[in-house]
């Protein structure tokens, strides 16, 4: 049987700001503590795995221990058709600079690599959440969701973070990166994951 949150506290573990921020607001009708990992000094550990569950489990697991409070991790990223569901958990290294992560670069990156394969279009690719609940026992629950849509280019949109400007999500006219934050949580990986995790878990 799913296992039901009944604290008032509750650990994101993650030191994203854009993903902080996307599960505070999915949160916002709970009366429940909303804390971010870096507010404890809990470090980031290496997510060794290779997929989504695996590293959504090493960074719940980790702060469950460390905060001794239940956790919640998110473990998101893209997957694209004609790159054979590259890149993937390694959707962030994707990012990966000397000065640090640039989605930008990240972006034209995939766009490159894209036009290297000659993708025909439309591009079909998929953002893709897993979320693992954590108990310091030991204990987790996992729940996933998953957006259809196709990438663009160029970039369209301020809005959100990662790779929402080449997002643009099935039936829709707005990449993630144009619509405001209430639309893109309406519809997103994360809004679906969340929302099997809410009807388990809470
Ligand atoms: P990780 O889950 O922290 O390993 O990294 C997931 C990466 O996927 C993020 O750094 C983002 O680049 C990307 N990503 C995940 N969710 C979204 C989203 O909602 N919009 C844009 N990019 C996302």
């Amino acid at each position: 049987m799913t296992r039901k949150f009944s604290g008032e506290q509750l650990v994101i573990a993650t030191h994203n700001q854009g993903k902080l921020e996307e599960i505070r607001h999915l949160f916002e009708p709970f009366k429940i503590n909303i804390i971010g990992a870096n507010q404890l000094n809990i470090t980031e550990p290496e997510e060794t795995e290779d997929s989504f569950v695996g590293n959504a489990r090493i960074k719940a697991h980790f702060s469950a221990k460390m905060s001794n409070l239940p956790s919640l991790a998110d473990d998101s990223g893209i997957t694209i058709d004609a790159l054979n569901g590259a890149p993937g958990v390694y959707t962030a290294n994707w990012a990966e600079t000397s000065g640090g992560r640039d989605f930008v670069y990240a972006m034209e990156k995939t766009h490159n690599a894209l036009s290297e394969v000659d993708a025909p279009y439309p591009r079909s690719a998929q953002f893709r959440c897993t979320l693992v609940l954590a108990w310091p026992d030991g204990h987790d629950e996992v729940f996933e969701g998953v957006i259809e849509g196709s990438l663009v280019w160029p970039m369209r949109g301020e809005n959100g973070h990662g790779y929402d400007p080449i997002f643009l999500p099935n039936g829709y006219s707005e990449t993630f990166g144009e619509m405001n934050r209430w639309e893109k949580n309406k519809i997103s990986h994360r809004a679906d994951a969340f929302s099997k995790l809410l009807s388990g878990c809470f």
